[in-house]
């Protein structure tokens, strides 16, 4: 094993010197770390394909510098209850993580086309939620609505949170590497968007651990139809399989809907 080469700590320190992963989770890139050092033939080589895993699991999405103070400074000039204002800042703010920057041109019909059939919904669970919280004026929620939002990224987490308060929203933001804990809060919906397909690669029993272990009435899930590089390259059979391979045997009740550069499915139990 690799690992005999050089202390645990000071590869994982190694790897978080760079900017880019010193903010992710700790249990994470010990995670990725471990593995990599267990499959590559020295620690060099562990290096470059554990930053190159924790890339594609969320560096490829977030530009590596993102300065969160600044973002609630600028929240901080909206003029108390001007709700145009903080859409506008909202709107700007999701242009920085890819995810969110890609769905901005239907965001205004996403929620409530997807979520329709449900009415006003009364609690969401957001995983892996990158910026998509700073979306919620543009979803059917009902008036005393809670929202609970996590993901990897340190600073976004905290600056999510601030974000809630600021706003006077009720909203929580935490920590978690889906891998090694599954959130298991009672909620209507839970929201699993442009997620399984990234999580997949690391762990191929994640989907139906979170289909299985969520305490959800209604799982929210997307898949990306196009690539970041703007390709679709059959993107859409792949995933509308991994839907259906995901659910078999489950008893969901399933709605699709199909926008520009994602797709969408509603799963109700
Ligand atoms: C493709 S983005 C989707 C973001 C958001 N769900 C959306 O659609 O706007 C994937 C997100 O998963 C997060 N992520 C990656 N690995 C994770 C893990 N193990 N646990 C929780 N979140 C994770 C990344 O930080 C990133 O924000």
């Amino acid at each position: 094993m690799a690992e005999k080469n050089i202390a645990f700590e000071e590869f994982v320190g190694r790897v978080r010197q760079n900017q880019k992963y010193a903010q992710l989770t700790l249990s994470l890139v010990e995670q990725i770390a471990r593995e990599e050092l267990n499959n590559q033939k020295d620690w060099h080589s562990a290096l470059k394909t554990t930053r190159t895993r924790l890339h594609r699991l969320t560096g490829a999405f977030l530009p590596p510098k993102i300065n969160y103070a600044h973002l609630i400074d600028n929240l901080g000039l909206i003029t108390k209850n001007n709700s145009d204002e903080l859409q506008a800042f909202s709107k700007q703010a999701m242009r920085l993580h890819a995810s969110t920057n890609e769905r901005l041109p239907f965001l205004e019909h996403f929620f409530y086309i997807c979520l329709e059939s449900i009415g006003g919904v009364g609690s969401i669970l957001d995983l892996a939620c990158g910026l998509n919280p700073l979306a919620i004026p543009w979803m059917p929620l009902k008036e005393n609505y809670s929202y609970l939002a996590c993901d990897v990224v340190d600073p976004m987490v905290s600056f999510l949170n601030s974000f809630f308060s600021q706003t006077n929203q009720v909203g929580t933001a935490f920590v978690c590497n889906l891998f090694q804990e599954i959130p298991t809060q009672q909620v209507e919906v839970a929201y699993l968007l442009k997620l399984l397909p990234i999580l997949d690669q690391i762990d191929p029993s994640i989907s139906t651990r979170l289909l299985d272990e969520l305490n959800a009435d209604h799982v929210l899930i997307s898949y990306p139809s196009k690539s970041l590089g703007g390709r679709s390259k059959g993107m859409k059979q792949t995933y509308s399989q991994h839907l259906q391979r995901i659910t078999e045997g489950r008893n969901f009740h399933i709605q699709e809907f199909t926008f520009p550069n994602e797709i969408a499915y509603l799963l109700s139990r």
